[in-house]
């Protein structure tokens, strides 16, 4: 099978609102657990308050937000500045999360303005994209997707520097924290949409561009996600917050590029 030595698996997980200081010590085991998979990159995404701290305390895995505004500064109460996040030492950041679209109406263009700004602002990039349930039933989950996606990379200058910058998440809505999954041809042909439409806009450089399955991703389900063709990696909710079940989700993915 041809392993794509051009991406390196992404295993990324998403505390969401979850975590306190003391939480830091499940950081610090997935740190551990990641120097033991040299062929897997690791990421935790995590609240504002925890990013300094876990920045300073991790050696392998990198750290990143779960939102950012679309402008760089300004009178934006309670908000945070990408180049705040880079501050606090987070190399990432999730967009366009269906929480975010969902809870905070976060349009397409918003989520493509904060894009351009978490860019720009040297953090590289989780672009979630996902289908509602109905959109899925009604044959309509690819067309969503690829709209959410072409809205998103508008005015984005293709180049090498700019893919490494950025991963996509293909996270149907109805399969988050759900314990549904969609089947995997499903998952193997919305990635194969993704990356024909990344191509598309992007030119060549689109082939090192992670694309990673989110929804219901857990420690028994992983290997057989991890294999499907076009599948670079995770975006993990859930079962990350438990530094033994993420550290078995970033085992699987180093066990398939061992095989
Ligand atoms: P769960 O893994 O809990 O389904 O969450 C997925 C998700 O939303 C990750 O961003």
């Amino acid at each position: 099978m041809d392993r794509r030595p051009e991406r390196r698996s992404w295993i990324v997980g998403n505390w969401k609102m979850h975590g306190l200081r003391a939480s830091l010590a499940a950081v610090v085991e997935i740190d551990r657990a990641a120097q033991a998979c040299g062929e897997v990159d690791v990421a935790l995404a995590l609240p504002f308050t925890l990013i300094h701290a876990a920045a300073q305390a991790v050696s392998h895995i990198a750290i990143g937000g779960q939102n950012c505004h679309t402008q760089p500064q300004g009178a934006y109460t309670g908000d945070i500045s990408a180049a705040m996040l880079h501050d606090s030492g987070a190399d990432c950041v999730i967009l366009g999360h269906s929480e975010r679209r969902l809870d905070c109406g976060e349009t397409d263009e918003i989520v493509r303005d904060k894009l351009h700004t978490a860019l720009s602002s040297g953090l590289t990039v989780i672009l979630c994209l996902g289908e509602h349930l109905a959109e899925r039933e009604a044959g309509l989950a690819e067309d969503k997707v690829r709209q959410q996606l072409t809205h998103a990379l508008t005015g984005l200058t293709p180049s090498p520097d700019l893919a490494r910058h950025l991963a996509i998440a293909y996270e149907p809505i109805w399969a988050i924290g759900t314990g549904l999954v969609p089947e995997a041809p499903a998952i193997a042909a919305m990635h194969g949409a993704i990356r024909q439409s990344l191509a598309q806009a992007l030119g060549p450089s689109a082939r090192t561009i992670r694309l990673l399955y989110g929804g219901s991703v857990d420690e028994g389900n992983a290997p057989a996600i991890l294999r499907l063709a076009d599948v670079d990696g995770a975006l993990v909710g859930n079962a990350s917050l438990d530094s033994a079940r993420f550290a078995a989700i970033i085992q699987a993915a180093q066990d398939i590029r061992d095989a």
